[in-house]
């Protein structure tokens, strides 16, 4: 037990069970431990709880305050939405007939270009952030339309609702159905330009392959924030070549663009394609809903994972009819499943996997693993309180089951009944201030 020399004071101390993932292990188990966090919401200690006193000498905090969890309750990491498209929430659960494609141009771009009025704009934002942060993200990576007002907007809810997020402007100058829903790349860059510097958020750029042009791609190349598409389907990959003929694969227009650095979305990645990921540093978003909801494909997570590539979880709502990342979960493993049956040799991924790939795997394809995705002393306290016993909730136990069956429970049966506090940074941000 020892304490760095810091003036910072002690807002939180938690006792009871934590659960979390490490590189090493993908379910640590802490029982009987305390967790401090400070008054800048992170994490000052995690120790086992057989000398609270000597702890809050140390620490300078009450034994009183502490606040002990239940017997079926702990905390576990904020899950990390590495793919959310806000703009799409009004119509999600609906509209999943189509192939990607054929989706957007049906579904998607008239809807997005609604998000000129920002009356509009302000509901749909409300109404899509309130319903994650009660769901689960406690960090999302939203994407948003063509429109800079409304997409600091976005920006500005999720602030006001405790949630942390990343927001992206989508730029596109090409291929869509709708006439007003697309800009000139120079229009686009002066735009982004000014996104990229609001207050130090990360304010992110959706690169659609099919939807921009090369001058475009060029531009957003040179502002180089790194929200990009590769393969969704094989429509959209035959639709590529045709659009950049002089590029030898889809990954390469990113490359030549400047463009393969940091976050991607794909499905059918090649182990030539996965070595450029690791080497470039570049994550996966993947997004099971919505690759079976829109006939997009299904991603091989055991071949990323032995790449060694980063890779995070998403919704990918709309074309993902969940917001919540307990439903990705359990598509992952779904999907991961469906592989094994079409391939016995398969090795399946398993429940503790997958959820290290909600929270850690998700912090570190967003590059945020320094400041979130577990509980490490000097990490911001990002956290859901579960309680798998709650009046009329989801889940049935029995006896002697311990703390990694509660979790497997409540990660196949629970749902938002069960998280009854969201942190973020240290802040309660759920039960909501106004409830
Ligand atoms: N817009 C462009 N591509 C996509 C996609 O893959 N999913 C969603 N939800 N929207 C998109």
């Amino acid at each position: 037990m020892n304490r760095k020399d810091t003036t910072a004071r002690i807002a939180h101390v938690f006792r009871g069970t934590f659960v979390h993932s490490t590189p090493r292990a993908a379910v640590g188990i802490l029982q009987n431990c305390v967790l401090g966090v400070d008054d800048e919401g992170k994490i000052a200690f995690i120790e086992k709880d057989q000398d609270v006193v000597s702890l809050s000498k140390l620490w300078g905090f009450e034994t009183s305050d502490i606040k002990q969890l239940g017997q079926y309750e702990f905390f576990m990491p904020g899950m990390v939405d590495t793919r959310i498209h806000a703009s799409q929430y009004s119509y999600t659960g609906t509209a999943l007939d189509l192939p990607l494609l054929e989706w957007l141009n049906t579904y998607t771009f008239p809807v997005e270009a609604k998000y000129k009025d920002l009356g509009f704009a302000n509901n749909v934002y409300t109404k899509v952030v309130r319903r994650t942060v009660k769901n689960s993200p406690t960090t999302a990576c939203y994407f948003a339309t063509m429109h800079t007002d409304a997409s600091l907007l976005l920006g500005e809810l999720a602030d006001k609702f405790g949630q942390r997020a990343l927001v992206g402007k989508v730029c596109m100058d090409s291929n869509s159905a709708v006439p007003q829903y697309k800009e000139s790349p120079s229009e686009c860059k002066e735009e982004t330009d000014p996104l990229c510097k609001y207050e130090n958020k990360n304010i992110l750029s959706d690169c659609f392959a099919p939807s921009c042009s090369s001058s475009l791609l060029s531009e957003l190349g040179e502002i180089a924030n790194k929200n990009n598409h590769i393969s969704e389907n094989e429509e959209e990959v035959e639709l590529v070549k045709t659009l950049f003929p002089s590029c030898k694969s889809y990954t390469d227009v990113y490359l030549m663009h400047n463009l393969l650095t940091d976050r991607v979305n794909c499905n059918g990645p090649t182990d030539e394609k996965l070595e450029i990921f690791r080497e470039t540093g570049s994550a996966i978003s993947h997004c099971p809903n919505s690759n079976i909801s829109i006939c997009s494909g299904m991603l091989n997570v055991r071949n990323v994972l032995n790449h060694k590539v980063k890779l995070g979880l998403g919704t990918d709502v709309a074309g993902g009819y969940s917001p919540s990342m307990l439903d990705a979960m359990r598509r992952t493993l779904d999907t991961s499943k469906t592989l094994t049956i079409q391939d016995p040799q398969h090795k399946t991924l398993s429940f503790e996997e997958v959820f290290r790939l909600a929270t850690l795997g998700g912090s570190e394809a967003l590059s945020l693993d320094d400041q979130i995705g577990n509980f490490v002393v000097g990490k911001d306290f990002d956290a859901l309180r579960v309680n798998v016993c709650v009046p009329d909730g989801p889940i049935d136990l029995f006896p002697g089951e311990g703390p990694k069956v509660i979790l497997e429970k409540f990660l196949n049966l629970g749902d938002n009944r069960n998280i009854t506090e969201v942190y973020v940074a240290g802040r309660r941000v759920v039960p909501f201030p106004d409830t």
